[in-house]
């Protein structure tokens, strides 16, 4: 709660929101970030010794939760405009759903902190590492910073 926030709404830029995620995401993630798999120098040693059964449990609150959108105030439009073009032809929906609420193994990213979901494509275009998901970094490939910055943003107000 210290950092993915009351209820797993985060207050911390760089660090995403777990309210409303899908189970099988959190699952997964967890799995992968004790197994070492996937490496996040936040998290580092914080899931060692947790149980299958209570990444179960963590991944069951944490899904039952509201999101609340992290941006306030309005997006620019047009840089809003022009990651929503980037999106539907990176057919972000196909995976995260049209209103990017996410599904089973796939993220919701609706909503989530502009700061982090510009982090997080980096890493998924620059050194996406093992364990991640290998489509996702490809639908990536080639996207310049403002781009990824385009589609951050309108991920961050999209409602
Ligand atoms: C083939 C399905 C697929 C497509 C297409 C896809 N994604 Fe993903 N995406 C995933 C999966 C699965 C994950 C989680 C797995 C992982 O982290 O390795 C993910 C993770 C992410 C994350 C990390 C979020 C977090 O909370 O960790 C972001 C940001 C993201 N996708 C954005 C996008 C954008 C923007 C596009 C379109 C350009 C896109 N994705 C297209 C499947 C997809």
């Amino acid at each position: 709660m210290a950092c993915h926030g009351p209820q797993g709404n985060s207050q911390i830029p760089n660090t995403p929101s777990l309210a409303g995620q899908p189970k099988l995401f959190i699952e997964n993630q967890l799995v992968l970030i004790r197994e070492g798999l996937r490496d996040i120098p936040a998290m580092k040693g914080m899931m060692e010794g947790v149980s299958d059964a209570e990444i179960v449990e963590l991944a069951n609150y944490f899904s039952a939760q509201q999101p609340v959108a992290a941006a306030r105030g309005t997006p620019d439009a047009a840089s809003f405009r022009r990651g929503q073009e980037l999106a539907a032809r990176g057919l972000c929906g196909s995976c995260h759903l049209p209103d990017y609420s996410g599904r089973q193994q796939i993220p919701r990213l609706a909503g989530q902190h502009e700061v982090f979901l510009l982090q997080s494509l980096k890493q998924f275009r620059d050194h996406p590492g093992p364990g991640r998901d290998t489509i996702m970094a490809a639908s990536l490939y080639g996207l310049k910073d403002n781009e990824l910055a385009d589609l951050a943003h309108y991920l961050a107000y999209f409602r």
